[in-house]
């Protein structure tokens, strides 16, 4: 492919074989401490979370990823275009496709920690106090070299039309018991009536 970029871009999900092109394009950023390096097992368990820009050969150029965190809360991960592509489009496209996923699973809210304020302010993202984040978003924080002197800024963007989801129920016990079968104890005059016949 040539160096000089004019040819189109399309957007798909990423498939298994396209990992090694976005651990490269994501390892590059991260070397120069513009997002967390990931490792390839990382890239591996989570590479349905992402989708690709691809050049006509269908080589990788562009990633990106949405993270579901919880019922009205996902993030935008992975976010990252190779040097030579910045700058035409691609980042607002990838970042685009997350966001319309992310509506049509009905999450109301996306979230982003980043060092690009401005680009995410572009796609409708304000910034957010951290301290509002739910814990749960801080889990990857303790495998980070950065951990107690982060300096990304939380961004979010709210759809407004996607209403809150249901309140879930409590989760289940972690220890599984199985439930007292009435009419054996009952036959056995040790238990309660269960009051239908
Ligand atoms: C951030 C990044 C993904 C942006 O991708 P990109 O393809 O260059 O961005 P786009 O061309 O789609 O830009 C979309 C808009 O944001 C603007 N923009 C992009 N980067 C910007 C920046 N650093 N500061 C201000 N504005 C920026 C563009 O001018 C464009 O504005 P417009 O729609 O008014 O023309 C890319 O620079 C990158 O890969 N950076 C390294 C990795 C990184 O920082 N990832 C973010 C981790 S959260």
């Amino acid at each position: 492919m040539s160096e000089t970029p004019d040819h189109p871009v399309n957007l798909r999900r990423a498939r298994v074989d396209d990992v090694p092109e976005i651990g490269a394009i994501i390892n590059d950023a991260a070397e120069f401490g513009l997002m967390l390096p990931k490792s390839w097992s990382q890239l591996y368990e989570n590479v349905r979370e992402f989708v690709v820009a691809v050049d006509p050969d269908d080589d990788v150029v562009g990633v990106c990823g949405l993270s579901i965190i919880w019922a009205d809360l996902a993030e935008v991960v992975s976010l990252a275009v190779m040097r030579k592509y910045r700058g035409r489009g691609l980042g607002r496209k990838l970042v685009e496709a997350v966001l319309d996923e992310a509506r049509a699973l009905k999450i109301r809210r996306v979230m982003s920690l980043t060092y690009e304020q401005a680009f995410f302010e572009k796609l409708g993202f304000a910034v957010l106090d951290r301290q509002k984040l739910p814990l749960k978003v801080w889990a990857d924080c303790v495998r980070c070299p950065k951990n107690e002197a982060c300096d990304e800024i939380a961004m979010i963007k709210v759809f407004d039309d996607v209403p809150e989801p249901p309140v879930p129920p409590p989760s289940p016990p972690s220890s599984f018991e199985p439930p007292v079968v009435l009419t054996d104890l009952t036959r056995e005059g040790k238990g309660v009536d269960p009051g239908f016949d």
